[in-house]
Order: structure tokens, then C-alpha cells, then sequence
């Protein structure tokens, strides 16, 4: 009855072997409700995140260490526990006492080949941040580190999500609306990149992907969003970017998040430098996401 429902919801769904990460803590809502969109929508999902706030470590990474007394995030795991460790009773669900980076890695090369049956993960998805990270915002931004990495380092093609609105929540809270806005949009970019067919994105790549803020009485429902494509920083002495919407020149998101109505953006990123693609990457990611994209 259940797979008869999803099929006829998502005619072209497939499952995907997927790890998640982010900055905020492996016991953060947003991260947490998006894990559980993905589990809903039929993937194969290991997440792998901090097991404290790790906000703002960027790319560093470090052997993790046991647990200090305080216990993870939210208390999501005793003071004096292991370095690493899982959810009692779900082990998809992974703390790593470290940063970012050093979570998603641990995923990859430890945690996920055991209930991939030794496959490796075929995209990361890191996030919902609690917070934008938007153009200078970006080379600081662990949730970022931690796409980069998986793009660069583990050649696994990599999205990095973040949204305005929120501050750092329990996952065992009711879900803000927020949350779950969230996490339903970051799965229409994930379903139309699988959609795409592989590579998913060029080697290297990975997508900068920013939600504007969501209130009671604006932004919250998914119809209303907008997904335009953006750059990460002005492109004054760049080559020129990918001709759409009329234009050789794409806005930057800090522009277009800001700006009046509810544009969700997305930018094709460099995991080299973390700035934006180069236009001959760009030129490819483009009709992978076109049927999602709007002109602002
Ligand atoms: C997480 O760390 C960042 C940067 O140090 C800080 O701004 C933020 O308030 C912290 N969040 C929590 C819930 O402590
Ligand atoms: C662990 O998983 C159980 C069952 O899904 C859940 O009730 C509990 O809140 C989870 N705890 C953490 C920290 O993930
Ligand atoms: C994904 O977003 C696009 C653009 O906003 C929208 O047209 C489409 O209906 C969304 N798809 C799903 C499955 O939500």
C-alpha cells in the first residue's frame, strides 16, 4: 500500500544511497525533519553530524574525542560518551565529536559502507543551517566545509542547504513550520538533481542553496517559493556567467534572498575555492535544474 502511494506521488522516484550532515549538531530539527523527509520519500539515508554545535568551523577537521561531561547537543547523548557513536535504536542516526568535516568523513569511510553494504554514498546533503550562508558567509560555514569536502575529497556530489529563519532546536521538539518548509524544498532540489540522471554534478561541484525566512503569515507554504539561480560573489572580474533569464550575469544570492517575495537560491559552486562554478560548469548544471527555476 505504502510503495503503491509513493509511486503514485513520484512517478519517477528512485532510491538513493545518501549521507547527511551539518554543522549545527546531529540532534538539530532541521537536519532531523529533512532526514526524515528523505526517509519518507523512499531513499537510503545515514546521517553522520557534530555531536555539538560546530557552526562557523569552515573546513577544519580533527580525530574525534570523547564526549565532555556535558553530553552532545540537547543532551542527545550522555556526558562521557565515545567519540563516536549512534542512536540506540536507529543506527543510521550518527554522532561524531568533531567538526563537520570530520562527521560527514566518518559517515563516508566508516559509518555508511556498513549499511550500504559497502557502497558509497551516491550524494551528501548538508543542512538545513540553521541561518543563511551567503556569500562571504560561505568560506566560514561548516555546513559548507562539509559539502565541500564530500565534492572535493570524497568525489561525491555534494548540496549544502540553509535557511534565515529559526535558532538551534532539539529534534525531539514539535517541528517549526520552518523545519518543514525547509526540508520539503530541499527535497524538490535533490529529487529534480537525481532526476537528472548521473553524474548528478560535475566533478568538483557541489550547489550553495539558500531559503529565505519563513513567518506565520509569509513564505509558508512550498508553492510559494521561487528557485532562481544566483552566484556566490559578484563576478566583477570573472568570465561571464550562463546566459539566463536574459543576462550573462547572474545575480548573487545575498541579493536575491534579501529581496521581497520568497526566492529560494541556488548557486553552482567550486569545491576547489569554494566561489562560483566557472561558466563551462555552470553551462551543464543549468538544464539539470531549469525545470525548477524561475527568473527573479
Ligand atoms: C553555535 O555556535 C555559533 C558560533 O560559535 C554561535 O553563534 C551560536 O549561537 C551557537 N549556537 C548555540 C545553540 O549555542
Ligand atoms: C533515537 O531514536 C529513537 C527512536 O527513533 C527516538 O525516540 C529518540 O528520540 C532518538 N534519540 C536521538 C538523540 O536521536
Ligand atoms: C518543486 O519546485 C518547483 C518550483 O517551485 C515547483 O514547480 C514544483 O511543483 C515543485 N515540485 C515538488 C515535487 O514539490
Amino acid at each position: 500500500m505504502r510503495s503503491v502511494l509513493l509511486l503514485s506521488i513520484l512517478p519517477f522516484a528512485q532510491a538513493v544511497r545518501i549521507i547527511q550532515s551539518n554543522d549545527d549538531g546531529w540532534a538539530e530539527i532541521n537536519l532531523r525533519t529533512f532526514f526524515n523527509v528523505l526517509t519518507s520519500a523512499g531513499h537510503n539515508v545515514v546521517l553522520s553530524g557534530p555531536a555539538e554545535n560546530q557552526s562557523g568551523r569552515s573546513s577544519l577537521d580533527s580525530p574525534p574525542t570523547t564526549v565532555d561531561s556535558d553530553g552532545c547537543i540537547f543532551s542527545s547523548c550522555p556526558g562521557g560518551s565515545a567519540p563516536t557513536g549512534s542512536n540506540a535504536t536507529n543506527p543510521r542516526l550518527n554522532y561524531v565529536n568533531s567538526y563537520p568535516v570530520t562527521a560527514i568523513k566518518t559517515g563516508i569511510t566508516t559509518t555508511a559502507p556498513k549499511i550500504f553494504n559497502n557502497a558509497a554514498p551516491e550524494i551528501a546533503l548538508t543542512g538545513p543551517n540553521v541561518g543563511s550562508n551567503v556569500g562571504i558567509q560561505v568560506p566560514f560555514s561548516g555546513t559548507v566545509g562539509a559539502a565541500v569536502y564530500a565534492a572535493k575529497d570524497a568525489k561525491i556530489p555534494a548540496i549544502a542547504f540553509s535557511g534565515v529563519s529559526g535558532d538551534p532546536t532539539a529534534w525531539n521538539q514539535p517541528t517549526p513550520l520552518y523545519s518543514q518548509i525547509y526540508a520539503d524544498l530541499a527535497l524538490n532540489v535533490t529529487t529534480r538533481i537525481l532526476a537528472s540522471g548521473t553524474p548528478y554534478l560535475p566533478s568538483n561541484t557541489w550547489l550553495n542553496v539558500n531559503f529565505p525566512a519563513v513567518t506565520s503569515t509569509k513564505c509558508n507554504n512550498v508553492n510559494q517559493f521561487k528557485f532562481i539561480l544566483t552566484r556566490i560573489n559578484w563576478g566583477i572580474f570573472s568570465e561571464k556567467d550562463v546566459t539566463w533569464c536574459g543576462s550573462d550575469r547572474l545575480p548573487t544570492e545575498a541579493d536575491v534572498v534579501g529581496r521581497d517575495g520568497c526566492f529560494a537560491t541556488i548557486s553552482v559552486g567550486d569545491a576547489n575555492d569554494k566561489t562560483t562554478a566557472d561558466l563551462k560548469t555552470q553551462q551543464f548544471v543549468l538544464p539539470k535544474l531549469q525545470p525548477i527555476l524561475s527568473c527573479p
